[in-house]
This record gives C-alpha cells, structure tokens and sequence, in this order.
C-alpha cells in the first residue's frame, strides 16, 4: 500500500519534542529553525523522531504541520543518536574538535534505526512523491528508501559540515555512507567545499565516475551542490517591529544593570562553539582592565543539549566553572560581568536579547552555517549591533560584513571585541545593512525552493 504524502520531510527530529503526558516543547537547534516554516508553508508531512524513548504516537498536527512520529526505544536513543550520530558522527564532521568514538555496536543500531526511517517514509509517501531526508542521523535513508520506492523523487541535505577526505576516511563504514548518500538523486550541502569533498570521495573510496558535481552510480546521475540554509527573515523583521519586543530589550538592559555594553552569545551547549575560547577572551579583557568593572556585561545562553553524551557533561563542567571562576574574579556587589543561562528561551524573548545586545559573539570551532549569527541580523533593522563571527562558520561565506574572528586566536579575538564595542554607528549601520541585504535576499524560503527546484529538475 502507498501512502498519501506528495512531499515529505524526514529528519530525525519532530519540530516538538513530547514533555509530560500531552505537553509539546519545541525541539532545539537550527534544522528545526529552518525547516519549520518552510512545513508551514507547504503541503506535506514531516516523519522524525518525537524525542521521548519507547513511546509508539499516532500522527498528529501540530502549528499548521503535519507530524508522523518515528518511535526510538531507550536503547536505540542510547546507541543510535546519542552514539553513533553525536559521538561518532558529530564530532567526526566537526574536523575531530572532539575524538569520534568507533563502535560496532553502534553502528549496528545506527543502521537499524535508518531501515526504520526508510520504511516508515516508504509507507507514508504518494506514488511519485518528493522525499527530502535531513541531516547526518539518516545518511543511509537514501539508499534503503530508493530499494523499497524507485518511484520516488529522493533529496538529502547535510546540515553539518561534510568533512575533508582525509577525516572520513577514518571512518570503518565510509563505503557504506557514501553508497547511503548516493540513493539520492541531489544530495545539499551547506559549502561547495562539502560538495566538492563528498564526489571527491565517491570517486576514491568506490572508485565511480564523476565530474564536478555529478556521480554516475549505475544507470543514474547524482548531483551534489551547496545550497547555504538561511532564517525566516521576513517573519523576525516584522516581530522585531512589535513595540512589544523593543519594550522588553529595554527591560533585559536595565535588569543586566544598564551596562555601556551588552555582548550576547547564544548557542546550544556544544563543544563546536567555542563558548570556552570567547569567554576566555572576555576574561583577559577583564583582567587587563580594558573592559573596566561595571562597565559591560557578557549574556551567554547555553541551550541543554544532548546532556548523557561524556563531551557535553564535560564541556558543561567546563564552562559553569570558568564562568564561576571570572565572575567570582572580577565580580562587584550588583554586577557579575557574565550572566550565564543554562534554558531555552522562546522566540519573542531570544528576539528580545538579539535587540538587546550590542555585539552578538558566534565563535564556533566548526558549524555548517550557524543560524544565530542570521537570526542576530534579521532582528537588527535599527542598523545597529556588531557580530562578531568565527571564519569557521559557514555563515562566513556571506556575512561577510562582521568582524571576522579566529576563535583559536585569543588575541584576535579581544580585539574584534574591543573594535565591535567601540565601533561608531556610521560604521556600524554600514556593516549591518550589507549583512540584512545578503540575509534578506537569501532567507530559508529561498533555500528551500533553489534545492526543491533543482530536485524536480
Ligand atoms: P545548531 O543548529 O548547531 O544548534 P544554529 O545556530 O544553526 O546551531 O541554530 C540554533 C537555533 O536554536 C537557532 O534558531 C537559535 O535561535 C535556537 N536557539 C539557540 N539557543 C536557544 C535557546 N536558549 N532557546 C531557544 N532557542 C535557542
Ligand atoms: C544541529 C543538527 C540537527 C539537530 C540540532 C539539535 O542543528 O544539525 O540535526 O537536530 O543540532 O540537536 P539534537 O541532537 O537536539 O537534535
């Protein structure tokens, strides 16, 4: 039997995740951000995970979206997302910022997991529907999904980095990736540089022919292309217009203590980050007096995130005890120079503190694009507001207006800083109105469309 569902979006994530008996939350991270409203506008369903373990839904709609819920067991949460995907794959994607764990066992639940998606995506699409898998958890989807569906129009995006040919090639199963990615007949990538990696590999590892950006793998043509991910641009102008959110970013600066400078980062509580690098700069800024007592107040939101993984209990030790450590330093009665949240916060309130800051500091070691660094431009329509942004984001290739960081230069990093801090408004206004014209003219709708036209073509 064929399902009903003409364009299908299968990610591991649902864009809510189950809390409580009937309570839905918002599910973290930028895939979520990206893909929602895209759903919104578009008829169609989205197959994932709802993550809670060992919990079998029915489909269900939720904010003008059409949800078929993929069941995990406790197990499979342990061995298939928070082992293979986010301590073999994440870090093995994000250059080895942190040591990639290579277990069979894993793997052998990775790709369980993966047969699950491909059949449940299998049933759910319409004779010659369009699927569009998501991300790094379903790499092997494509493939598995094409054996049971040769009807079906079959795209994939990765929104990590994909990484250079000597990293994955550590990898004991990277034939059997590369031959899952290329079930696909357009396989997206945030930077052409991950396009030109994965043929690349698809020329070395199972030695097919390729030009460019072409596979043949048999009678087909795999194309693979960089499509960069963007904001809902139009959406966060406008609500950045409601006096309502300029009304609570002045709250948020006289709770902070009307400090001259409000800095802002905002990230899931990821080693990719490179939160520890940029509060170590802002520590050296206090230590040498150039930031003076009172004077500034860093805001660091550090969203919970995949909390039994060993790298992320330790980064967050890490973190919670130099922020301990610096404002304990140089702390005064009423005034810590950094406010730390470990929450998540919604959209009204996150636009709140974009409008709030006045440098935004996105450091990342490594990340696909980075949507925050969007997000901070899309809110700052009064022209004012610096980002700071690290060259390893892929969000530098068009951004490229911020002040551009290293975030292992330390010293780089202060000064980017110091200039944003101190920067005059001509300046500032100029820099900003380059970012929101690229930002504007290149939102999500349009990435969404460049990838699905591309896929029907
Ligand atoms: P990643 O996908 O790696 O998490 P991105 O910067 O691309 O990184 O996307 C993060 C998304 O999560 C953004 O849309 C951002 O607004 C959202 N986000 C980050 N931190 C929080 C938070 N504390 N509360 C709510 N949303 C958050
Ligand atoms: C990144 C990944 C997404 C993931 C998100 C949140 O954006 O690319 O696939 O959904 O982080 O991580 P989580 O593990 O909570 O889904």
């Amino acid at each position: 039997m064929r399902g009903t569902s003409s364009f299908l979006i299968v990610a591991n994530r649902l864009p809510v995740d189950r809390v409580g008996e009937k309570q839905w939350r918002r599910s973290p991270g930028g895939l979520v951000t990206a893909i929602a409203p895209v759903m919104q506008r578009r008829d169609g369903a989205w197959l994932g995970w709802h993550g809670a373990a060992g919990e079998e839904l029915k489909p269900f709609d939720h904010d003008g979206m059409h949800l078929i819920p993929v069941p995990l067991s406790q197990l499979e949460v342990e061995f298939y997302y928070e082992g293979f995907s986010n301590a073999t794959l994440w870090p093995l994607y994000h250059d080895v910022v942190a040591t990639p764990v290579y277990s069979r066992v894993l793997w052998d639940a990775y790709r369980a997991v993966n047969d699950r998606f491909a059949r449940a995506a299998a049933d759910a699409a319409a004779p010659g529907a369009v699927v569009w898998i998501q991300d790094y958890q379903l790499q092997l989807v494509p493939a598995m999904l094409r054996k049971l569906r040769p009807d079906l129009k079959i795209g994939f995006f990765l929104h990590i980095p994909f990484p250079p040919a000597e990293l994955f090639w550590q990898l004991p199963w990277r034939k059997e990736i590369l031959e899952g990615l290329l079930g696909a007949d357009l396989v997206g990538f945030q930077r052409p540089g991950g396009a030109s990696n994965f043929v690349r590999l698809a020329r070395r590892v199972l030695n097919l022919p390729a030009s460019r950006n072409e596979i043949q793998v048999d009678d087909r043509i795999v194309r693979a292309e960089a499509y960069p991910i963007s904001v809902d641009f139009g959406s966060l102008d406008q609500l950045v217009r409601e006096p309502h959110i300029m009304t609570r970013a002045k709250e948020i600066r006289a709770e902070l203590g009307n400090p001259d400078h409000v800095l802002l980062g905002v990230d899931r509580l990821d080693y990719t980050k490179g939160i520890g690098q940029r509060l170590k700069a802002y520590g050296e800024l206090l230590a040498e007096g150039r930031i003076e007592p009172g004077e500034a107040v860093f805001v660091q939101i550090a969203t919970p995130t995949r909390e039994r993984v060993e790298e992320y209990i330790r980064l967050r030790n890490d973190i919670e005890l130099q922020v301990g450590r610096l404002n304990g330093e140089y702390g005064l009665f009423g005034w810590s120079p950094i406010n730390y949240m470990h929450q998540s916060y919604n959209r009204e309130e996150l636009a709140a503190l974009y409008c709030a800051a006045d440098v935004m500091v996105v450091t990342p070691l490594r990340d696909g694009m980075n949507l925050v660094a969007k997000e901070y431009v899309a809110c700052r329509h009064d022209l004012r507001g610096a980002l700071v942004l690290s060259e390893f984001a892929g969000a530098a290739d068009e951004l490229k207006h911020a002040y551009m960081v290293n975030p292992y230069d330390i010293d780089g990093m202060k000064r980017a800083m110091m200039t944003a801090m101190h920067e005059p408004p001509h300046e500032l206004g100029r820099r900003m109105r380059s970012l929101r014209r690229r930002v504007a003219t290149h939102d999500v709708d349009r990435w969404a469309s460049d990838f699905l036209k591309d896929l029907e073509a």
